[in-house]
This record gives C-alpha cells, structure tokens and sequence, in this order.
C-alpha cells in the first residue's frame, strides 16, 4: 500500500469502515426454574464469567405475581441459595404487565431510574419475568441504560415463549403508534419455563398458537400436519403437545431470525409478519380488546382466503387452515374487519399503507403458494381482499 503523503493530504477521500459483530444466546427450555436445585439460571449467568458473583435485578410483570403468589419469595430463596454466583441487588420490583407498560414512556423512565438508583453497570444483569409486553419495556430499558446492559428474558406467556421473546427487538408504543421506539438488541438469554404458561388463562393459551400455525404455514408443512394431528391435545391444553408446539415454533423462529439473512430488518420483506397486516390493524380499530394473537388467526384465515383468490394456493387449503384454527379455539371473524373511516374507505386497507409505511420502501407481504410456503408479493388488491372479508363472514353465519 502506498504511504500518504501528509503534505498534500486528499480530503475527499472516502474510507470505507466495516466490522462484524456475532451474536451468540441461549435459549433454554425448563420447568420449574427457580426449584433451589434447577441450575439453568445460574449456569446462564456464569456462561462468561464463572468465578464470580453476578449483580441481578429482576423486573417482574405484576400479572405473573398475582397469579404466582409465591414467585418472589422463591426467587430471593433462589439467589440466596446460589449466593457465591448471584447477588441480589435489590428486592425484585413490580411493573405494570400487559399493553399499559408499552402504552406510556413513564414507565420506560421510571424502570431506566431503578437501574440508575441501583448502579446497574454494563456487566450487570436486568432479568424482566413476563409476557410479551413486559420483555417489550424492559428490553427497551435494557439496550439504552447504559448503551445496552446485559438483559435475560424469562417469558410467561405462550406468545413471548414461542415468538416474541426469542428474537432480537424491543420497543414502546408512542406518538399512538405501537412499537414506535425500540431497537434490534439480542438478550443475553432466554429462559422458557413451561410451569408459567400451564398458569395461563385459556383465552391467552390459545392466542399464542396463532403463531404457531403461521410459522408452520410459510416454513414447515410437515409442523403444521402435527397441529392438525394434535389440535384436540392442543386445544384442551396438555402438557407434552404444549410444549412441543412451543419449542418447535421457537425454534422456526430462531433460525428464520438467524439464518434467513436480515435479523435487523434492513430489507422491506417480513416473512414472520404473515398475516399481520391485517391483524396489527385489527388490534388497534379494537382497541387491543382483540389479542394479537386472536388477530394473527384472522389476518392468517384472511391472507390464505387471499392467496387462494390471488391463483397462488391450491382451494380448499384455505378451509383447512381455517378449521385448524378453529379447531385450537379461534373464532375467524370480528366485525372491525368491516369497518369504514367518515371517507368511507375500509380501514382495513388503512393498515395496509402503516405497514408500507413501517417497512419504508417496496410493499412486500408474504402469502402462501401451498401449505409450509410462504412467497411475497408486491401488490394486493382492494376488490380480493373485500372478497376475503365476505367470504369470512359467510363462513361464520353457517
Ligand atoms: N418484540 C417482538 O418481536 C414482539 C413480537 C410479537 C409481539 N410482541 C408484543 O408482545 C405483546 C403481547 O404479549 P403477550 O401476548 O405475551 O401478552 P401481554 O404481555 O400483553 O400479557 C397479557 C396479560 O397476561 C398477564 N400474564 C403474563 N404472563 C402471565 C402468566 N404466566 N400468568 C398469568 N398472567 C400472565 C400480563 O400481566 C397481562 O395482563 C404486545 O405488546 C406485542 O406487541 C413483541
Ligand atoms: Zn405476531
């Protein structure tokens, strides 16, 4: 390489920086995590430094506490037990669970002030117990305190095991947009702990298999043939299909994240975002009354009805997913879905310009070419959509 010369410097010059950085986390599956003898938590927190005591804060979602009225006793008995490798640094504090801790920054900053109050350094762990929602706020709190201290997810619901809390974003809702500030920040790990979802409501167990059957659709036929096969075991909540319908969709997740070439979405295509359009409209023209994942089954239900309209998917696979998905529990039809703004258009349609919107670029959305193929398009037609809504509601008139 030719030395510069300092005398005539070139200052239009242009240098090229580039660095790679891996990302590396486990995601462990367990019951009963916090038993005095069940080592995954400690064995995660000394994955890089074994020989010493590792400062912890726990975030707990209040919904989890009333319903495990023991949790926090068994988790400072936890730590005391394991006391040469976890110090406790604080009682673990409560925080709103569900939508409302997303909903106001108050709780982002009031969360960001406990890790100040209680010196959380970089090498420290904020540990968030709960759904969805609650990982969403502290893995917000987690990447910007500091620039980003170490954060472990332990999800309770259905959704956030097999979903949310294994892939790499977090966020808040602001400006009446969901999830407007966030960022794409792995977690240190994440520990699956089936004992919180058998605890579940039935309406939240069953939500969270919308995501099941929407991964199954556009990765892996064979998964969603093992739904249909375990849909009345699925649906009357047994264990051993409950945790594999959740491991094994986890685990499609993690390698669409992983290994399909744009864990921070840079590009316009969100395979995984298959029959969310529709669905994160639903959830808000409901003022999330509707679960997200009760949407997920209707925008799913809609997109298949689409694809088949759109020559893509052989008929009568539409009817298929549909009874699978009623046959886990959802009902496929909400009347929102026919709702019109004072200009009279379908507000539907409304959230399909937010999500062009949100992915900036080309509209792309993924349907189905058969069962376990997602393919994207660039297009989609008002006339086939409406003809998707009708043919929704005539179903559930039968
Ligand atoms: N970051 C992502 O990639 C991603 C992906 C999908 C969804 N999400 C977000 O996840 C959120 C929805 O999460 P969710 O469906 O897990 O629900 P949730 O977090 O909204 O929780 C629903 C309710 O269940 C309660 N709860 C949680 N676990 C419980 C348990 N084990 N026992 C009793 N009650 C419990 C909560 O307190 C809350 O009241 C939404 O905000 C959505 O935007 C994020
Ligand atoms: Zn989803």
């Amino acid at each position: 390489m030719m030395s510069k010369n300092i005398d005539t410097p070139v200052w239009s010059e242009t240098l090229l920086q580039r660095f790679e950085v891996p990302f590396e986390f486990p995601v462990c599956f367990t019951e009963n995590l916090f038993a005095l003898q069940n080592r995954t938590l400690v064995d995660v927190l000394c994955r890089l430094e074994s020989s010493k005591r590792h400062k912890v804060l726990f975030l707990v979602d209040d919904g989890v506490a009333a319903a495990r009225s023991d949790l926090i006793t068994q988790i400072k008995n936890y730590c005391e037990h394991h006391g040469e490798s976890i110090e406790l640094i604080a009682e673990p504090i409560p925080v709103p669970g569900g939508e409302k801790i997303k909903a106001e920054l108050q709780y982002v900053e009031q969360m960001q002030k406990a890790l100040y109050d209680y010196h959380v350094d970089r090498h420290s762990y904020v540990i968030a117990i709960g759904g969805g929602a609650v990982l969403d706020a502290v893995g917000l709190v987690a990447a910007t305190a500091h620039r980003g201290v170490r954060h472990i997810r332990i999800p309770t619901t259905v959704l956030s095991q097999n979903d949310s809390g294994v892939g790499v974003k977090n966020g808040a809702n602001l400006f009446g947009t969901k999830n407007y500030v966030g960022t794409f920040a792995p977690p240190f790990a994440v520990l699956n702990d089936l004992d919180f979802v058998m605890g579940l409501g039935d309406r939240d167990k069953i939500a969270g298999m919308a995501e099941a059957v929407k991964v199954a659709l556009i990765r892996d036929g064979e998964f969603f043939k093992w739904l249909e096969k375990h849909a009345d075991d699925l649906a009357t909540f047994k264990k051993p299909p409950m945790a594999y319908m959740i491991q094994r969709c986890a685990e499609l997740h993690m390698k669409q994240i992983g290994q399909g070439g744009d864990p921070f979405e840079t590009g316009s295509a969100r395979p995984l975002d298959y029959g969310h359009w529709s669905a994160h409209k639903l959830e808000s023209l409901t003022r999330y009354h509707v679960r997200h994942g009760e949407a997920v089954a209707i925008g799913i239900a809609l997109d298949a009805r689409y694809s088949v309209l759109s020559g893509l998917l052989e008929p009568g696979e539409e009817d298929r997913i549909c009874f699978l998905l009623e046959h886990l529990g959802f009902k496929l039809w909400h009347s929102a879905l026919e709702m019109r703004a004072v200009d009279g258009e379908l507000e539907l349609m409304k959230g399909l310009r937010d999500f062009r919107e949100h992915l900036g670029g080309e509209l792309t959305i993924t349907l189905l070419s058969g069962i376990g193929v997602g393919i994207e398009v660039h297009e989609i037609d008002d006339g086939n959509v409406m003809e998707s809504i009708n043919w929704l509601k005539s179903r559930q008139e039968y």
